[in-house]
């Protein structure tokens, strides 16, 4: 009788609860903001027939634009922060992956496998060097995205907090080259997180099934099953 490979694996920790809440926020986030940003950019809807005067959908979907708007700024404030100051064994696997980035040992091998002619590199951190770039990148298009989105809003609401905002987001708009720009800016911004995300997700799959860790589960559950050595 042929022998059965026994491959043991054991769970651990790969995402904390806290970062596995934020992932999904910023999705929903993200669908939200998508969806109001296009209807503003090119009003797409009208209000269905009525006996009111006026059913304020553009200003429903500018008001849900703006809440979502500064749930994205919040958790993206608060993603940097915690990024480099929590002492959770999962943030500190993310801060390990910046060693592996610097690695080109570790690029090429990283490269190798997704050309499927290579195994997975050992990794310190939690991300692959591509994986950690990416992010970073990413965070560079949500910062862009969130100061961007604070110039188009000290225009529109001009007391409180657009008030207060106003005279520090009026530099960043001249550097920008005017408002026009920066709605444009806003706007490609936005088509580089809609491109990103399908990458994301085949990225996500490819690990997945490649690697039989779990790592789709992962943001989920918070797991991942390493092999036993
Ligand atoms: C995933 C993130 C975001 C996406 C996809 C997005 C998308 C868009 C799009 C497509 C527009 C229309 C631009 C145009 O005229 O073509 C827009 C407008 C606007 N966005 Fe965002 N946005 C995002 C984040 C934010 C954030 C963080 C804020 C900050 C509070 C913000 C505030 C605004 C404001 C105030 C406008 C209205 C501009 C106006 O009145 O003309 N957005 N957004």
């Amino acid at each position: 009788m042929a022998k059965e490979a026994v491959e043991l694996r054991e769970a651990e920790v790969e995402f904390s609860v806290l970062t596995r809440a934020l992932h999904w926020l910023r999705f929903v986030a993200i669908v939200a903001l998508t969806i109001t940003g296009f209807y503003i950019g090119a009003v797409f809807v009208s209000p269905s027939i009525s006996g009111e005067p006026n059913l304020f959908l553009n200003a429903r979907m500018r008001m849900w634009h703006e809440i979502f708007g500064f749930v994205l700024v919040a958790i993206t404030l608060f993603k940097i922060y915690y990024f480099f100051a929590s002492k959770h064994k999962a943030e500190r696997l993310e801060r390990g992956s910046f060693g592996d980035a610097l690695s080109l040992k570790t690029w090429i091998a990283q490269l190798k496998y997704y050309l499927l002619i290579g195994k997975h590199p050992h990794l310190k951190g939690v991300y692959n060097p591509l994986q950690f770039a990416a992010y970073a990148g990413l965070y560079i298009v949500f910062s862009l995205l969130c100061l961007t989105g604070l110039i188009l809003y000290v225009h529109v609401y001009h007391d409180g907090l657009g008030g207060a905002l106003y005279g520090a987001m009026r530099p960043f708009e001249a550097l920008f080259g005017g408002l026009a720009n920066v709605r444009t800016i806003h706007h490609i911004l936005m088509w580089v997180l809609i491109i990103f995300l399908p990458v994301h997700i085949y990225m996500v799959i490819f690990n997945s099934l490649r690697g039989k860790e779990g790592a789709l589960d992962s943001i989920l559950s918070g797991l991942k099953f390493k092999k036993k050595h």
